[in-house]
């Protein structure tokens, strides 16, 4: 049996994780495989820190670039983080010739596309099934099983610590903050956790999987992002009374004959007879359309140790077959095949809203708020004003019809300045999923 010795930068949640899960099920991996993995060095920040997951002292060193370079690692495990020090180390090992797993979401997003094509020009692989919805396999999904599909649509619940967040304020009425806390004692959250709650993580996520779908790099700079810190307890509990559960979503849509991409990351209002809907807790899920297969669902954990440890095994395998057979890119990293490939302005894109404003209720405050509406081309499908609310300023719901996000923008600015408005309006954009 063959042996492949992995260099590991990295053994925190992901790489603690990865280690104990060898433990756990490396034997029955080299049966498989007919390769056995073994970790001979361990790269970490402190040597003397208390880990949960135990990692021989022989192992461990603070010199990330004397496992890369060590000539018993063959394969180089990233799992640190960050985009600046991450970088250098996969570059290093490419140059070495020697192939990389990555879980690193924001290494690729913000370097995807020197990396590959460094990963290219030295013959070595590079693997990132871990980088995106922890568990789920998607990026084999996208880049193999779906390979004779033209996708068009993907929405993601790619965020684990959001959908944690969101979950537990509407199932529980729980504090924004108090579950942040809870997310990042699980493991789930980023250092710092805005990457995750201001919406970073999941552009980093959703530009990965535009870029697999439409075969172009997506750049993170055009990816319209919006996070969940505005989302409000109010807007949670009118959202349900309206049918709706708010979820952080990824969304990649490719309209006939339109050829720029949408590419966005907001929190939308999901009808609660759709399945997204119902992803509950630190669950992903990842729903793609394409137009042979029609619609697929894809569901598990997405994030946490373990989850993210199988996702980085299954990268784990691929590169030591890779290694064994001698093949070099038995399955190439990505393939930029879409030269005309470009996004779609977040301000021409089409959506339905739900809009939350605290006004004054007098005569003449709805009348004020449509006309701006009506002047704006922008339809209200429906109005609400709830009972039980009378103080000062109360709060007003509008549905809106279809409506382009620069229209709605410009309404909005308008009608935040009226007189009658009181406190910051809340606009949230309805998914139909059509
Ligand atoms: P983490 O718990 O903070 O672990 C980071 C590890 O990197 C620690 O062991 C740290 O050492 C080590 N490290 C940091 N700087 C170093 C340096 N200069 N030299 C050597 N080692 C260094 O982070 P994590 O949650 O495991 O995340 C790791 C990667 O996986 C990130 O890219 C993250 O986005 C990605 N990811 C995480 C999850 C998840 O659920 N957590 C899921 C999917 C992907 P010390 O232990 O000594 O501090
Ligand atoms: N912080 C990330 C999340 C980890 O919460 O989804 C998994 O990528």
């Amino acid at each position: 049996m063959g042996q492949v010795n992995l260099g590991i930068i990295g053994g925190g949640t992901v790489g603690g994780g990865v280690f104990q899960a060898l433990r756990r099920n490396g034997a029955l991996m080299a049966s498989r495989l007919g390769v056995e993995l073994r970790v001979v060095r361990v790269a970490v920040r402190d040597v003397r820190k208390a880990r949960a997951v135990k990692i021989p002292a022989a192992l461990l060193t603070t010199d990330w670039q004397s496992v890369v370079n060590d000539p018993r690692v063959n394969l180089v495990v990233e799992l640190m983080g960050g985009t600046t020090l991450a970088r250098q180390v996969v570059l290093a090992a490419l140059r070495l010739g020697k192939p990389v797993v990555t879980a690193n979401k924001a290494l690729l997003s913000a370097h995807g596309e020197e990396l590959f094509a460094a990963a290219q020009k030295h013959g070595a692989n590079l693997y990132y099934e871990a980088s995106v919805a922890g568990g789920i396999p998607i990026i084999k999904v996208l880049r193999e099983a779906l390979i004779g599909n033209q996708i068009t649509r993907l929405y993601g619940i790619v965020n684990g610590t959001c959908n944690y967040i969101l979950t537990r304020m509407k199932l529980e009425g729980a504090g924004f903050a108090e579950v942040l806390a809870d997310a990042q004692r699980l493991g789930y959250a980023e250092t710092p956790p805005d990457l995750d709650v201001d919406g970073h993580d999941a552009a980093h996520k959703t530009g990965i999987l535009a870029s697999l779908a439409h075969g172009f790099w997506v750049n993170p700079r055009q990816i319209h992002t919006e996070g969940i810190r505005h989302i409000t307890q109010l807007d949670i509990q009118f959202a349900g009374q309206l049918g709706y559960t708010i979820k952080l979503l990824g969304v990649v849509k490719k309209h006939d004959g339109q050829r720029p991409v949408q590419v966005a990351v907001y929190p939308a209002l999901v009808p609660n007879s759709h399945v997204l809907a119902s992803v509950n807790h630190v669950f992903n899920a990842v729903y793609v359309r394409g137009d042979v297969v029609g619609d697929t669902l894809y569901y598990g954990r997405g994030a946490g140790q373990d989850a993210t440890a199988s996702a980085v095994l299954s990268d784990l395998a691929d590169a030591a077959l890779d290694l064994k057979t001698g093949v070099k890119s038995r399955v190439a990293p990505f393939v930029p095949h879409e030269r005309d490939g470009a996004v779609l302005p977040m301000d021409t894109a089409v959506s339905r809203y739900y809009l939350r404003l605290s006004v004054a209720d007098r005569p003449g405050t709805l009348a004020r708020i449509a006309a701006i509406l009506g002047r704006a081309h922008i339809g209200i499908s429906s109005v609400i004003q709830p009972e039980g609310h009378e103080v000062e300023s109360v709060p007003l719901i509008l549905m809106i019809h279809d409506a382009p996000n620069a229209a709605m923008r410009r309404a909005l600015a308008q009608i935040s300045k009226l007189a009658v408005i009181k406190g910051a309006p809340a606009m949230i954009r309805v998914e139909s999923f059509e």
